[in-house]
């Protein structure tokens, strides 16, 4: 498939140093994740594909939320075809976790003092603050099935433009190391991660559970996760091999698949 128009990503470069087949790129756009969806046939048949951009205006994230993003982030969707990864479909839900296992190794590359850390399920922190957000989403489309992994990590932009609700818990790479950082660069090596964690999942599972864990900021924290309508307090005690959040509550061990976190201490 030919590319679309050139950017200041290197589509060249990005093509020969991932397993990407098709470079999807526009210099605005609403969502990577909306258009993926919109584009999802073709971009399963001539994937893995990669929606990019230089500026997303209507970002998406978990729960209905949305993404703030401004120029100089990095705003991509990953889409690729399920039956390809080689993951029973209970594993593939670990995929989601892999991305954001796959940007903070990419992140540690470029930030070697500061301590970077996974938040479940997925969400990538430097200190309190979030730099990355992953929004992964199963969709079908005409019978196809195509799982799109959309990442937005705040490198070259600063949070400094960013609502004041977003600024106090987020900050960007530039906001903390003082310096830019080659956009393509980072993408490739987080691409490239994300292929070596999915073969992970597959061959060494329990390795792969190790590596999360490692990393995981929630671990021996008190923790609040908001489920449907109720709240729940208790001790982090990691991340278990499906991929749900375990936590200790009033001393019986409960397991949690989705929700969303409030409050760590
Ligand atoms: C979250 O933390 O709530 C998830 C945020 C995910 C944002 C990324 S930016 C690229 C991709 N396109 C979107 O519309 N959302 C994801």
């Amino acid at each position: 498939m030919s590319l679309s128009a050139t950017s200041v990503f290197d589509s060249e470069r990005i093509l020969r140093g991932t397993s990407v087949r098709h470079v999807e790129y526009h210099p605005v756009l609403e969502s990577t994740n909306a258009t993926a969806c919109e584009l999802l046939t073709a971009l399963v048949e001539n994937g893995p594909a990669l929606v990019l951009t230089a500026s997303q205006t209507a970002g998406r994230g978990r729960k209905g939320n949305s993404w703030w993003s401004s120029t100089g982030a990095l705003t991509f969707s990953l889409v690729l075809d399920p039956d390809s990864l080689g993951l029973s479909p209970e594993r593939r839900l670990l995929v989601s976790l892999a991305a954001g296992l796959a940007v903070r190794d990419a992140v540690a590359a470029l930030l070697p003092t500061r301590s970077v850390m996974v938040k479940w399920p997925n969400d990538v922190y430097v200190a309190q603050q979030k730099v990355c957000g992953i929004l992964a989403e199963l969709h079908s489309q005409n019978g196809q099935l195509g799982l799109i992994i959309g990442i937005g990590i705040n490198v070259n932009n600063s949070l400094r433009d960013a609502p004041p609700e977003v600024a106090a818990r987020a900050a960007s790479l530039f906001d903390l190391a003082h310096q830019s950082f080659d956009l393509t660069a980072l993408l490739i090596d987080v691409l490239q991660n994300l292929d070596r964690r999915i073969h992970q999942i597959a061959s060494q599972p329990i390795g792969f559970l190790a590596e999360v864990n490692r990393h995981h900021m929630l671990s021996n924290r008190q923790v609040s996760l908001r489920c449907a309508d109720t709240s729940v307090s208790g001790t982090c005690l990691g991340v278990d091999e499906s991929g749900q959040l375990v936590l200790r509550v009033q001393d019986v061990v409960r397991r949690f698949a989705g929700g969303a976190v409030t409050s760590w201490t």
